[in-house]
């Protein structure tokens, strides 16, 4: 048989390694042939436009060029099937099964977060109607954590790492001048603080900063944020906030565009400029902010070794799983301990994931809404350990480009 896989949703530095996961493992096994790409995740299938991938990864230091390059080297979409029932849908559903069934595709690979768990969710629902056995596998993926089930989501752990570093970098650079001031560092996602919280492991490293943590689970007021810094400037020349872009900033200053994707999920950039303006008029002293945006999900220079490798593995279980006989499942991993950190990876059924979040413990923020507790730097310290090596030229960082 043939296998297809296809990456969607915002983009990591993990999710090219989980394609060469199900890549390697499928050289690996005599019963598949070729590996074909969809283009653009789902819609390479609605409009047959697959890649094979055999002809464009060649050899091994392809294979590892490609687990070190972020982004998605088959493209990404936010594309939302329509509801199996719905009889003008339908339509969607036959050019998918016509493509897959053209190329002899037994087993497709979805790598994506909780909105492509849908379309997974969907695709095997149709098959088992249509009395296919073609399996439908979710690889998990997302810098926001936010997958039920699942212990962590590959890309998660690199982008905490990149977050982490940068803040630190963002607190030497913001203390060297003798007059006060407020830097406000705005972190990506969505509805989900994992990824700002995540900044609490710089306390491993003795800094004290960041010196206030809001995230989208705790309640937010713009007055008690203003008390917060006043209180933070009494100590600190140099007050450091971390904020998620989910925070509802709450002060009339609203600097999002308001556009939604496919999902309904709104873009929520902003929360950062608003509160700057918010401290700036009421406190006065010198403020910044900091959107570390697009570069946190796709920076790939200091991406966790744990991550990789482990966003590999389950692409490489995932293959696996398909050729138990697996169908409608997504993987996960279950945490046995945190030290020594070990991880098993399981399946889950897919309807479990799909279009569901995982929020931020709120057993893990302090009663003031303002910061996390050390439990969470338990959590969070395992999965950003060990850098890979990366491949350099001209002294900047090599990427696997698809030429075909
Ligand atoms: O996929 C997660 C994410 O990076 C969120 O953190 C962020 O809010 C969103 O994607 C941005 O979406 P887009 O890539 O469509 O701008």
């Amino acid at each position: 048989m043939n296998i297809a896989v296809a990456q969607s949703g915002g983009p990591t530095c993990a999710i090219n390694a989980s394609l060469v996961g199900v890549f390697r493992e499928a050289l690996r096994n005599p019963v598949i042939d070729a590996v074909f790409g969809s283009k653009n995740g789902i819609e390479g299938l609605i409009k047959d436009d697959l890649t094979d991938l055999r002809r464009v990864i060649r050899t091994n230091e392809d294979m590892e060029l490609l687990r070190r390059t972020p982004s998605t080297v088959l493209g990404s979409c936010r594309v939302k099937l329509p509801a199996p029932d719905d009889a003008d849908g339908a339509h969607i559903f036959d050019q998918i099964f016509s493509c897959l069934e053209k190329h002899r595709i037994g087993a497709f690979f979805y790598i994506g977060g909780n909105d492509s768990m849908d379309t997974v969710e969907k695709l095997s629902r149709v098959g088992k109607e249509r009395g296919s056995d073609i399996r439908f596998i979710g690889i998990p993926k997302t810098i926001d954590n936010d997958l039920p089930v699942t212990d962590h989501t590959p890309g998660f752990g690199s982008a905490a790492k990149y977050v982490c570093a940068t803040v630190q970098e963002i607190i030497r650079d913001s203390s060297v001048y003798s007059i006060d001031s407020i830097t406000i560092i705005e972190i990506m996602g969505r509805n989900a603080g994992w990824l700002t919280a995540s900044t609490c492991m710089l306390r491993a490293n003795g800094e004290t900063a960041p010196h206030l943590i809001y995230l989208p689970e705790a309640d937010f007021s713009s007055e008690k944020f203003l008390e917060d810094l006043a209180a933070e400037k009494a100590k600190h020349k140099a007050v450091i906030v971390a904020v998620s872009e989910g925070v509802d900033p709450d002060c009339g200053d609203d600097m999002r565009s308001g556009v939604s994707d496919n999902f309904g999920h709104k873009y929520l950039s902003g929360v950062g400029k608003a509160l700057e303006l918010l401290a700036r008029d009421r406190i006065g002293c010198k403020v910044r902010s900091i959107e570390l945006n697009v570069m946190q999900r796709c920076s790939s220079h200091i991406c966790s070794k744990t991550d990789i490798d482990e966003a590999e593995a389950i692409g490489a279980e995932a293959v696996k799983a398909a050729l138990r006989g697996e169908n409608g499942v997504t993987m996960v991993f279950r945490r046995l301990s945190d030290s020594p950190y070990v991880v098993t990876i399981e399946t889950a059924d897919t309807s479990m994931l799909a279009n569901k979040e995982k929020r931020f413990p709120k057993r893990w923020i302090n009663r003031a809404g303002n910061g996390v507790s050390d439990e969470a730097v338990k959590y969070f310290l395992p999965l950003i350990q060990g850098e890979v090596d990366i491949f350099m030229n001209n002294g900047m960082p090599r990427h696997f480009k698809l030429t075909d």
